[in-house]
Order: structure tokens, then C-alpha cells, then sequence
């Protein structure tokens, strides 16, 4: 091997490393046979291919952590292969023309690196150890988002009666191994039931992955789910693992059902009733081991008597319905929803800020028509829109869409009627939680002594106390 080129300057160093698979295409024997002894060597499995076809059969049969490609091949032009093979993983250009042209065009194409030969065995260990510690880094980060999504975005909060109820149902479904759907307004947090129906299966440690009706195109929405078949359609020269396999003993959310057309509606019906599919393409039966959660804002039932949703579908999915109320009927919720979403950007910023009581009143009288999804929004806008102030106040709130009346009025919500102690103990709570308010202002507010309002505290404690 003599001095070869390089196009980019080195930044990172050789670092030992998991071994990975790496597919080298090279119709120069010589070099092919080096470079593969060469990674061998340095503890990579290693597949060689002399042309195209070879490399194909490879590629069908496993996915590689990177491939190393020359440019020109005695059955194709590597540069043509680019776009599609890019987007699996990373490619490093081989070539003996070293024209800068190519170098651009390959990596415009998607490559990420380029080599030109003969090539030199330094750049070479280099260019390597670069591509792969991207590559790790790019799937390292995809685990880090989904962890932090499961972590902190995923957690059904809520102590109303209703919800309590819901999560009671939830860990009565979850190990059952049912299909399950989930119904609700818009915003009210149905992807978080169906992740809490994953979580209470024993499915929970593998994966849960969602695919959304509403967006996929209807040719899309069939290749994603069962996947495809190299040439299934044109200028696809691969075979695609769908949803459905690659959550393999998980559970897969068809979120907003409602929104498949009649001709998908047939096709999902006959998974879920035989659990058995084909990728697009294909020919062969595969066996789905998948738990199915579905989830629409819509009325089912009426879709299907306008005949717009299949009746046998329907009560495929109708097995066990879970209901997600929507939010202005549990408003106890709304605080404990606002400052878990405030606490959210806390992190996020650094900054500690606190709601006033009358901004909890203010939240907690509105009608929130785009349920919690909505007071996310209002609560992360209120939160730019208050600046420096550690408070954040009704006029930080915006236009609310159940209207904020100036009256002071105060809302209580029991799922009984209350006696005078327990809305004396709620009130009491609400007006403590006000960091603004010193307890002189409290025993202004509730017309009472400093004195009694620390026995009414301290009744209030001991009674925890006793609670706990
Ligand atoms: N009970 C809840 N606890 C915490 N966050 C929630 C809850 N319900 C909804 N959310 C949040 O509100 C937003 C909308 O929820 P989503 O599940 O997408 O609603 P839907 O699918 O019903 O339209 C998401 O950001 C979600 O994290
Ligand atoms: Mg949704």
C-alpha cells in the first residue's frame, strides 16, 4: 500500500471498540482480500463481496454496521447504489478515480467518508473507527430519546377518581394478552394508556412501538407495518423488517384507527384474527408475536353504522375498552398536570418558577377543549411569557379557552359531596402551596388569627400524619 489521500482532516483518534459487522465490496481481489484480513485482524466479523449481486445476498441476509464500497464494480456503479444503501448504514467510498468530483458526489449521495486507493492504512484504521463511532453515537442517542420519552413523557399522572379507575383497569388488561382499545378526546393522553398497558404486560421489557393512521399514506401505512420485500417497489432493492416484526414479543399502538381506509381496515382484521401477515411483496406467511393496543378519538360504533368503519374489525377491537376522561371532568388533575409540565421546563432551563394561586384557580376554571395536550401548551407558553418572574400569574396564561372570569370564584372538585373540614383542609392546602402568600396574607384571606391558622396547619399535619 503506498500514500493515499484523503479528503477530509483527521479529527478523532483510533480507539479499540465493539467489533462490528462490516461488508467490504471490491471487485480488486488483492485489496479486497487485504482490507478484510486487515479488520479481521482488528476483531470485526467481516463479509467480502466482488461484485454487487454477492454484496445483495449479504445484505439480504443481515444488516451491516457499515459497508465499504468501490465506486465502480464489474455489475453496477456504487454511486447509484448510494442513496438507498446510506440510509441502513454508513458507507465508506473505495475508488481509484480520486477526483474530488466523486468525493462530492459520493458524499452528497450519503456517504459519510471516502477513501481513494491505493489506500493508505492509517487513513484507513481512521476513517473506520470514525464511521462506526458515529454510528454509534447516532443509536446510543435514538436509545437515550426513546428512554428519556418513556421516562419522563410517559407516565400517566393523575389522582381523581377517574383516573385511579382507569389505572385500575389498566392493571387488570395489561397482563391479559387482548387486543385493547382506547378511546378519548383529543389530548387526553390516550398513547399514555396504551404505553401503560404495555408497561403493566409482560411484554414490558420489549419494545412498544406506535404507528399513526392518521398520517401514513395508505401505501406507506402497509409497508411500514408488515414491511417489504426487495422489489416491491421500484427502485427499492431491499427487504424492510415492518413495525410488526421489528416489535417482536412487544406490544404495536395503531393510534387513531379510526382514519384507516376500508382497504387497510381488511388487511389489519386478518392479522388480528389470524395473527398472521405477509410483507408487501411477499409471498410467504409470517406469525405476528405482537400485542395489539388501538386508540381513536372517534366514535367507532358511528363509523360503523354509516358503514365508513367494518363492523367485523370493530368487534375484533371492542374486546376491552379502556376510556380516558377527558380533562374538565377531572379538574383536581389540573394542578398536579400543570406543574409536573412546569417542572418539565424547569429542566430544561434551570430556573425554578411556581404558580400563583390565582393562575391555579385560572387554569383550573377553564374548559380545556384540547384537553392536556392544550394545557401542556399553555403551561410551556406561560412559562416563556412570565420572563424572569419566578411567578407565574393569570396574565401569563394567555386567552384561555374556558374564558377567566375576574369573579373570585374557587373550584372544588370531591367525588362526594365534601364536608366543611375537607373543603377547609383542600382550600387550606391550595392557599399553603401559593409560595407568593406569607402566612399573614393566608390568615387575611381565610379571615382568621395567625394564631388559628397555625392550629388549623397543625391539625392539618397531624391528620397526615395520621393518614400515612
Ligand atoms: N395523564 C397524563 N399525565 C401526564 N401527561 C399527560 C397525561 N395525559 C396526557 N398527557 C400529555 O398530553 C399530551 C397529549 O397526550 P396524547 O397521549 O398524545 O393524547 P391523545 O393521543 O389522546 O390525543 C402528551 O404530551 C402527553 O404526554
Ligand atoms: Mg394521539
Amino acid at each position: 500500500m503506498v500514500e493515499g489521500k484523503r479528503i477530509h482532516e483527521a479529527t478523532a483518534t483510533p480507539l479499540g471498540r465493539k467489533p462490528a459487522r462490516i461488508l467490504v465490496v471490491d471487485d480488486d481481489s488483492t485489496l479486497n482480500r487485504f482490507l478484510t484480513a486487515h479488520l479481521k485482524l482488528a476483531g470485526h466479523s467481516v463479509t467480502s463481496a466482488s461484485r454487487w449481486s454477492q454484496a445483495e445476498i449479504a445484505l439480504a441476509q443481515s444488516e451491516p454496521d457499515l459497508v465499504l464500497l468501490d465506486l465502480k464494480l464489474p455489475d453496477a456503479d456504487g454511486l447509484e447504489k448510494l442513496p438507498t444503501l446510506s440510509e441502513t448504514c454508513p458507507v465508506i467510498i473505495l475508488t481509484a478515480f480520486a477526483t474530488i468530483d466523486h468525493a462530492v458526489e459520493a458524499i452528497r449521495r450519503g456517504a459519510v467518508d471516502f477513501l481513494t486507493k491505493p489506500v493508505n492504512p492509517n487513513a484507513f484504521d481512521l476513517a473506520i473507527s470514525r464511521a462506526l463511532s458515529a454510528s454509534e453515537m447516532k443509536r446510543e442517542y435514538e436509545l437515550y430519546k426513546r428512554q428519556a420519552k418513556s421516562a419522563a413523557d410517559m407516565t400517566l399522572l393523575g389522582r381523581s377518581p377517574q383516573m385511579a379507575q382507569l389505572k385500575r383497569m389498566i392493571n387488570v388488561v395489561g397482563p391479559a394478552d387482548t387486543t385493547v382499545l382506547v378511546l378519548g378526546e383529543s389530548g387526553v393522553g390516550k398513547e399514555l394508556v396504551a404505553a401503560a398497558v404495555h408497561e403493566a404486560s409482560p411484554r414490558a421489557d420489549k419494545p412498544f412501538v406506535e404507528i399513526d393512521c392518521a398520517t401514513l399514506q395508505a401505501a406507506l401505512f402497509e409497508s411500514e407495518l408488515f414491511g417489504h420485500e426487495a422489489g416491491a417497489f421500484p427502485g427499492v432493492e431491499r427487504r424492510k423488517e415492518g413495525l410488526i416484526e421489528s416489535a417482536e414479543g412487544g406490544t404495536v399502538l395503531l393510534d387513531e384507527i379510526g382514519e384507516l381506509t376500508s382497504q387497510l381496515q381488511a388487511k389489519l382484521l386478518r392479522v388480528l384474527e389470524t395473527g398472521r401477515y405477509r410483507r408487501v411483496g411477499g409471498t410467504r406467511d409470517l406469525v405476528a408475536n405482537v400485542r395489539f393496543v388501538a386508540s381513536t378519538h372517534r366514535d367507532l360504533k358511528t363509523l360503523v353504522e354509516r358503514g365508513d368503519f367494518r363492523a367485523d374489525l370493530y368487534y375484533r377491537l371492542t374486546g376491552f375498552t379502556l376510556e380516558a376522561p377527558p380533562l374538565r371532568d377531572r379538574v383536581e388533575d389540573i394542578p398536579l398536570l400543570a406543574e409536573h409540565f412546569l417542572s418539565r421546563r424547569h429542566f430544561a432551563r434551570h430556573a425554578t418558577k411556581a404558580f400563583s394561586a390565582n393562575a391555579i384557580d385560572a387554569l383550573m376554571r377553564c374548559a380545556w377543549p384540547g384537553n392536556v395536550r392544550e394545557l401542556r401548551n399553555v403551561v410551556e407558553r406561560a412559562a416563556l411569557m412570565s420572563g424572569d418572574s419566578p411567578t407565574i400569574k393569570p396574565s401569563h396564561l394567555g386567552e384561555l379557552a374556558g374564558g377567566v372570569s375576574t369573579k373570585r370564584e374557587v373550584v372544588f372538585a370531591f367525588d362526594h359531596p365534601p364536608t366543611l373540614d375537607e373543603i377547609t383542609e383542600v382550600y387550606l392546602d391550595r392557599l399553603l402551596a401559593d409560595k407568593t402568600l406569607s402566612r399573614t396574607d393566608i390568615a387575611k384571606t381565610l379571615g382568621v388569627s395567625e394564631r388559628n391558622l397555625y392550629r388549623l396547619i397543625n391539625a392539618r399535619k397531624s391528620a397526615q400524619d395520621g393518614v400515612s
